[in-house]
């Protein structure tokens, strides 16, 4: 029987970064995956050219029933680690917006630089392996592939969540969890479009594909940032944001154009002159469909020089305070990740292995830590991995 020092399971980018720490540390690692290319979604993040992390990244732009949980992990190996990283393998790269930073070329070289990385610490990488099974043995684990079994003393967990089962997604880390007796939390698909009923698709089908700045809000939570009206609801960063806080039955807030005042901009129409229609008012502002569409649904017809400020008020709300209560999302087929997953309680912050089980870590989106849009989900990837990398 083959014997490793570490076992991981998933070459994605958590357990890429902890195999290549435990391997520099000496440890003798075997990382296996089902797929047949390692980090498949490292190659199709950030439109082919991953952002790979944020310059802002910090415990706060993390979700998790314990918002305490990835600090020690992201304050030891931070975002400017990673860059320097970067930085050293000759990767350029570039910042695009809040702080996101993107490669200039394209993903591959993150994964070439992973998997290089891989190679020099003596890692053994095997692709297309069909995992059947583990078992405790009195000092580590045994683990069964169709290939044959594997012994180790050290496992780690790295399989991700059930995002895009498409790309290999199982699930299968929440499985050795329950196995081992760890709780999961509940998992939800997160970072994903929002859907709306047949009722008001009907109605928002002309705006499908119409695309404005909007500032979003639900639970206590807001984002800033670009919005996209889709055939099925609605999509964009600010919406992909707010999906990760938003549940079932929950309406949230648009404001479109959340840094003018239209109430203002409607009412000084209105004073120089108000031949105009509001219609034409806000398609200076916003696009025109959907500047028709608001003045639609609060019955705005006609000249703004016969409408009063109760109506001009009803048109800016329905704009810049519009309650919109999405049915559903578009779940795990579009979503880029798995809110909830391994209950932090039941793992160590600074090494993440499970509190019950000894030499057993789980690492990357696998725990029940999700971060923002904007590359916080690979800071954690990395940071997590790095962390059971010291310790396997
Ligand atoms: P990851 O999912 O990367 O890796 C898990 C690995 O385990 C996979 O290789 C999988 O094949 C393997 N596996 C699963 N089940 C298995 C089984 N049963 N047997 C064997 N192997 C198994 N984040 C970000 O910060 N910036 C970005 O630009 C993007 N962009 C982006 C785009 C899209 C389309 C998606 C879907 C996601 C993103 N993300 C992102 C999120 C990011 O990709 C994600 O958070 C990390 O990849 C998580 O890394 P992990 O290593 O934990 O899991």
């Amino acid at each position: 029987m083959q014997r490793y020092d570490v076992v991981i399971l998933g070459a994605g980018a958590a357990g890429m970064m902890c195999a290549i720490e435990a391997g520099r540390r000496g440890r003798k690692v075997l990382i296996i995956d089902h797929a047949r290319a390692p980090g498949e979604k490292i190659r199709i993040s950030g439109g082919g050219r991953c952002n790979f992390t944020n310059l802002h990244a910090a415990p706060g732009n993390f979700l998790s029933a314990n918002p305490h949980f990835c600090k020690s992990a992201l304050g030891r190996y931070t975002q400017y680690d990673f860059i320097d990283l970067v930085a050293r393998s000759g990767i350029a790269y570039h910042e695009k917006t809040l702080g996101q930073l993107f490669c200039d070329g394209s993903s591959r070289q993150i994964i070439d630089m992973l998997t290089g990385l891989m190679r020099d610490a003596g890692v053994d990488l095997s692709l297309g392996v069909t995992f059947e099974g583990v078992t405790r043995e009195d000092d580590g684990f045994t683990i069964r592939f169709a290939t044959g079994p594997v012994r180790c003393s050290a496992l780690v967990v790295a399989t991700g969540g059930k995002s895009i089962p498409k790309m290999g997604a199982t699930g299968l880390a929440y499985r050795i969890a329950e196995q081992f007796g760890l709780a999961v939390t509940q998992t939800r698909p997160a970072l994903v479009p929002l859907t709306f009923d047949e009722k008001l698709r009907k109605r928002l089908k002309p705006l499908s594909g119409v695309s404005v700045d909007a500032a979003v809000r639900c639970n206590g939570a807001a984002f800033n940032e670009a919005m996209l009206f889709t055939h099925r609801g609605i999509s964009g960063p600010s919406v992909l944001q707010i999906s990760s806080y938003w549940r079932e039955g929950d309406e949230i807030t648009l404001s479109l154009l959340p840094d003018r005042d239209l109430f203002s901009v409607l009412r000084d129409a209105r004073g120089q002159g108000g031949r105009q229609t509001p219609h034409t008012i806000l398609s200076a502002h916003l696009p025109k469909r959907l500047a028709q569409i608001i003045c639609e649904g609060v019955g705005a017809a006609g000249r703004i020089a016969d409408m009063n400020d109760a109506l001009l008020r009803r048109i800016a709300d329905a704009a810049q305070d519009w309650q919109i209560k999405p049915t559903g999302s578009e779940g795990y087929r579009t979503a880029e990740v798995t809110l909830g997953g391994v209950d932090t309680a039941g793992l160590n912050s600074r090494t993440m292995e499970a509190k019950a089980v000894s030499s057993l870590f789980f690492i990357g989106e696998a725990v029940d830590v999700t971060g923002w849009l904007g590359g916080y989900n690979f800071q954690w990837a990395w940071s997590s991995g790095w962390a059971a990398g010291q310790f396997v």
